[in-house]
């Protein structure tokens, strides 16, 4: 396979637990891009105003949160094909911090503003104009990057995903209630698909995968597969 084009992007959207990092580390080690993590980029964005003192879930003003978020200094770094993004905030090294739940419960509080979004799209952009990527997150064929060449939208069932999840945790030692995984799941999902501006929606051109009843390999090779007919 020849791929020359200077800047081609596939960007792949879908709730959270789809098996969206997985897939889309596969894909772009398959093809040789490059890879996006965009959830990154919220994760260290909410943990840069809680440690500027911001009270998320009850501050008023979106310019504090905004300044917070525009002020702090981000590094990403990505050691390898097979490795999560390394994040740093400020100098220090907060790849696991971000992950935390007391993280996740308040990323919508940063997320959720135009002001951090439109500053975060274009980061990505900028990122992303150096080459080929797969860009992962919720908004990035329906807003990032419109003219992608290849848009995938990840799916799983609510009940795939949260059994992934338990297993995942239980497998790491830790003690997990599968409903009330369920439960989180589907608050996820609800405040991803809610959000005003880059809500998680399935663009009009984006191609529907169901990894319900599929490995990560499998959704990689069928990413992979499409990804190949089309530079043709
Ligand atoms: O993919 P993730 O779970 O790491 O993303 C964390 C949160 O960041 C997710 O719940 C919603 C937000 N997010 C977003 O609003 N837009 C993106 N492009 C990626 C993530």
């Amino acid at each position: 396979m020849k791929i020359d084009a200077a800047n081609l992007i596939i960007t792949i959207d879908g709730p959270a637990g789809a098996g969206k990092s997985t897939v889309a580390r596969g894909v772009a080690k398959a093809l040789g891009f490059s890879y996006l993590d965009t959830g990154a980029i919220y994760r260290v964005a909410t943990l840069a105003a809680q440690r500027a003192g911001i009270d998320l879930p009850n501050e008023r003003s979106p310019k504090r949160v905004f300044d917070a978020v525009d002020q702090c200094k981000l590094k990403f770094v990505y050691p390898d094909e097979d490795s999560p993004v390394h994040v740093f905030l400020d100098g220090d090294d907060v790849t696991a911090e971000i992950r935390t739940e007391a993280v996740t419960q308040h990323i919508r509080y940063v997320a959720d503003l135009r002001e951090v979004r439109a500053i975060s799209s274009e980061l990505q952009r900028s990122i992303a104009a150096k080459g080929r990527f797969v860009c992962e997150g919720r908004d990035q064929g329906t807003v990032v990057f419109p003219d992608a060449f290849l848009k995938i939208y990840l799916w799983a069932s609510p009940e795939v995903r949260a059994g992934r999840r338990t297993q995942e945790l239980r497998e790491r030692g830790e003690k997990v209630d599968t409903r009330e995984m369920l439960k989180k799941i589907k608050d996820r999902d609800r405040l991803d698909m809610s959000r005003e501006v880059g809500g998680l929606k399935k663009a009009h051109d984006a191609v529907e995968l169901d990894t319900s009843n599929m490995t990560a390999q499998q959704a990689i090779d069928a990413i992979v597969k499409l990804a190949r007919e089309r530079l043709k």
